[in-house]
């Protein structure tokens, strides 16, 4: 007698595509949806290029994922021409068990934090690695004008947090909104909606990475077993 061979494990990128797939269902007919940046997202927008003839376009959060859109026939809308999304669609580094998180892995935080701050319901897609118990291991993204930069890092040093400014190329990279990035070690964020309230009154500071007040509504994880969904009410 044999056992039958165990499942085999499923790859991140397919635990990506198996999440991107299982969006679909909350994409609403007819409307625009809110669209995020990242790898995640990507196979979202793939999956969505399959009912694009059902949707009214997108709205999106960076200059990336509008390529994407574009190169597969959907129509990108400017967000000030449209007043409510019904939901937004975006990955995250890490998110905890309330749904907060932290982003801006892909450097598109803050037209992220615009896009989810106008939507209704922000669901989230991840593979597993991304669930945490307190949000702060990934480094922790921050948008700064660049004249702030050293300020930042002096203040985010108070708070125990070693930051670097994000690189590309040997050079600052620049952002879609043309200004720079640094990434925050060294934290464990236990209060995430305290947190984004206070770094995002530093002068300087155009977003903080974490998504407490945007926090999402709905996560889709991504695991070897299926998709698990959180509810976040
Ligand atoms: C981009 C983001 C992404 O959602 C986050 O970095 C996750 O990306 P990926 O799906 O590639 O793991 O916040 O700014």
């Amino acid at each position: 007698m044999t056992s039958p061979a165990p499942a085999q494990a499923l790859t991140q990128d397919e635990l990506k595509a198996q999440v991107g797939r299982a969006a679909l269902d909350y994409v609403v007919k007819g409307e625009i949806v809110g669209v995020g940046t990242g790898s995640t997202v990507n196979k979202f927008i793939d999956a969505l290029a399959t009912i694009k003839s059902e949707i009214r376009g997108a709205v999106s959060s960076s200059v990336a994922s509008t390529e994407r859109l574009q190169a597969l026939g959907i129509p990108v809308f400017d967000s000030n021409e449209v007043e409510e999304l019904a939901v937004y669609i975006d990955g995250a580094d890490e998110i905890d068990g309330r749904g907060y998180m932290i982003k801006g892995g892909g450097a598109a935080l803050t037209r992220e934090k615009i896009v989810a701050g106008q939507s209704r319901r922000f669901v989230c897609i991840a593979d597993s690695s991304k669930l945490v118990n307190t949000l702060g291991a990934f480094p922790l993204p921050v948008e700064v004008i660049p004249m702030a930069t050293q300020r930042v890092i002096r203040q985010f040093a108070r708070l125990g947090g070693q930051a670097q400014v994000r690189l590309k190329d040997g050079a600052p990279l620049v952002t879609d909104n043309g200004q720079h990035i640094i990434d925050v070690t060294g934290l464990r964020i236990t209060d995430p909606l305290g947190f984004e309230t206070e770094v995002n009154q530093w002068p300087g500071v155009i977003t903080v990475g974490v998504f407490a007040r945007q926090r999402a509504s709905v996560c889709l994880l991504g695991t070897s077993s299926g998709v698990r969904t959180m509810r976040f009410g």
